[in-house]
C-alpha cells in the first residue's frame, strides 16, 4: 500500500466508569480492534460501582488493554495518527486514569489528542457499521448513569432536551436487581428472570408517563418494587424477597420501565419532528426494550437505529466520533482536564 492511500489510525481509550477499554479505529471508521475489560466481579458484592475500586482497577488494566488493542489490530504504535479519550462525563478518578494514559501516549508519539464526550459517543455508536448517516436525529442514551434525550443536528451538535430527575434507567435495573437478590449488573439478570415471569401479576407505576414533558423518574418505580417484594417499612418488612415472586416482579418492573422509555422517545420524535431515533447505552441491550422500540417506530413511520449489541455497553470503539472532531480541527491541549459528574437538564419549578 502506498503511503498516500494508507489509512490513518486512531487509538481510542475509554475509562469513564467500570470498563477499561481501548480500540483502534481507522479513518474510514472501521474498527480494527476493540478490547473491553469489565470489572463486574470487583463490584458485584457491593451491587454497584465503587469509584475507588474502579480507579484502582483502571490503573492496573489500562496499559495491558491498550497493548492488546494494538496487537489485535496488528498496529505498530508508530502508525497511530491521533489519540482519543473520554474526558466527560463519568467518575473523576476513572476518567483521570484514561486521560493520563492518553496524554502520555499522544505526547510521546507527537500526535494530536482528542477529548471525547461519552454520551455523544453512545449516540454515534448507532451509526457505526452501516452506510447511511444517522444525523439529524433524536438521540437517546439509556445507561447506568443517564437517561437523556438529545436533539442531534450532527455528531458534534447534540443538545439535551430531556433527562431523568432522579435515578437513571440502568441504575433502576441495578437497584431492583438488588431488591430481588439477583446478581450485578442488574440489567441482564432482570431480563433473564423476567423471561419466566408474568408482568401482569403486579401493577407497577409508570412515573411521569403523562407529564407531556421529556423528563423521567425511576426512583418511585424502584420503591414500588421494594414494597411489593418485601412489604412496606415497619417491623413486618422482610429482609429478603420470596424467591417465588422474583420472576413476576422482574417482569412487571421491566415492562413499566420499558413502557416509559418508549413513550418518551415517541414524544421526543413528535416534539422535534425528526424522522430518526438513535438509541444507545447499556439498557439498549435489553431485548424487550428493543422490540417495543421497533413496534413504536413502525407505528410512527420513523427510522430506528439501535446501537449494535457490542457497542451498547461501554467500549472504546464508539470514540470513533473523534474522527468527526478531527475533521473539524477540534483537538485538545495536553493540559485538558476531565469534566466528571452526571449530565442532567436543570429542572424548572413545576
Ligand atoms: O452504558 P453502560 O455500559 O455504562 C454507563 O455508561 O452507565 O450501561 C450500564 C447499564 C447498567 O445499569 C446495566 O444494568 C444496564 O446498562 N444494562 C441493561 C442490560 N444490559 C446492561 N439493562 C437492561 N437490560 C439489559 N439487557
Ligand atoms: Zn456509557
Amino acid at each position: 500500500m502506498s503511503h498516500s492511500t494508507k489509512r490513518r489510525l486512531l487509538l481510542a481509550i475509554e475509562s469513564s466508569c467500570d470498563e477499561t477499554a481501548a480500540a483502534i479505529v481507522a479513518d474510514d471508521r472501521s474498527v480494527l480492534s476493540s478490547v473491553v475489560a469489565s470489572q463486574y466481579e470487583l463490584h458485584e458484592e457491593f451491587g454497584g460501582v465503587v469509584p475507588e475500586i474502579a480507579s484502582r482497577a483502571h490503573v492496573r488494566l489500562i496499559l495491558p488493554v491498550i497493548e492488546r488493542a494494538c496487537r489485535e489490530a496488528n498496529c505498530n504504535p508508530r502508525d497511530i495518527s491521533a489519540v482519543a479519550v473520554t474526558t466527560e462525563p463519568g467518575l473523576v478518578g476513572s476518567l483521570l486514569v484514561g486521560l493520563t494514559a492518553a496524554k502520555t501516549i499522544a505526547m510521546s508519539l507527537q500526535v494530536p489528542l482528542v477529548a471525547v464526550n461519552h454520551i455523544d459517543a453512545h449516540i454515534y455508536a448507532c451509526g457505526m457499521g452501516q452506510p447511511e448517516d444517522i444525523y439529524p436525529c433524536v438521540g437517546f442514551v439509556v445507561s447506568g448513569g443517564h437517561t437523556n434525550l438529545y436533539d442531534c443536528q450532527s455528531a458534534t451538535e447534540c443538545r439535551m432536551i430531556g433527562s431523568t430527575t432522579d435515578d437513571a434507567a440502568g441504575e433502576a435495573f441495578d437497584k431492583v436487581a438488588r431488591i430481588l437478590d439477583l446478581p450485578y449488573p442488574g440489567g441482564p439478570s432482570i431480563q433473564k428472570a423476567a423471561a419466566a415471569g408474568d408482568a401482569s401479576a403486579y401493577s407497577m407505576p409508570r412515573p411521569l408517563l403523562h407529564s407531556g414533558k421529556l423528563d423521567f423518574s425511576f426512583s418511585g418505580l424502584k420503591t414500588a418494587v421494594l414494597y411489593a417484594a418485601r412489604g412496606t417499612p415497619g417491623p413486618e418488612q422482610r429482609t429478603t424477597t420470596p424467591p417465588e415472586c422474583v420472576a413476576d416482579l422482574a417482569a412487571a418492573f421491566q415492562e413499566a420501565a420499558v413502557d416509559v422509555l418508549v413513550a418518551k422517545s415517541r414524544l421526543a420524535i413528535r416534539k422535534t419532528g425528526y424522522r430518526r431515533l438513535c438509541v444507545g447505552g447499556g439498557v439498549a441491550a435489553n431485548s424487550q426494550f428493543r422490540t417495543k422500540l421497533e413496534e413504536m417506530a413502525s407505528g410512527e413511520g420513523i427510522a430506528l437505529r439501535i446501537a449494535p449489541m457490542e457497542l451498547c455497553t461501554d467500549n472504546a470503539a464508539m470514540a470513533a466520533i473523534a474522527w468527526e472532531y478531527l475533521d473539524q480541527g477540534r483537538t485538545a491541549d495536553l493540559n485538558v482536564d476531565v469534566l466528571p459528574g452526571l449530565r442532567r437538564l436543570p429542572q424548572k419549578r413545576r
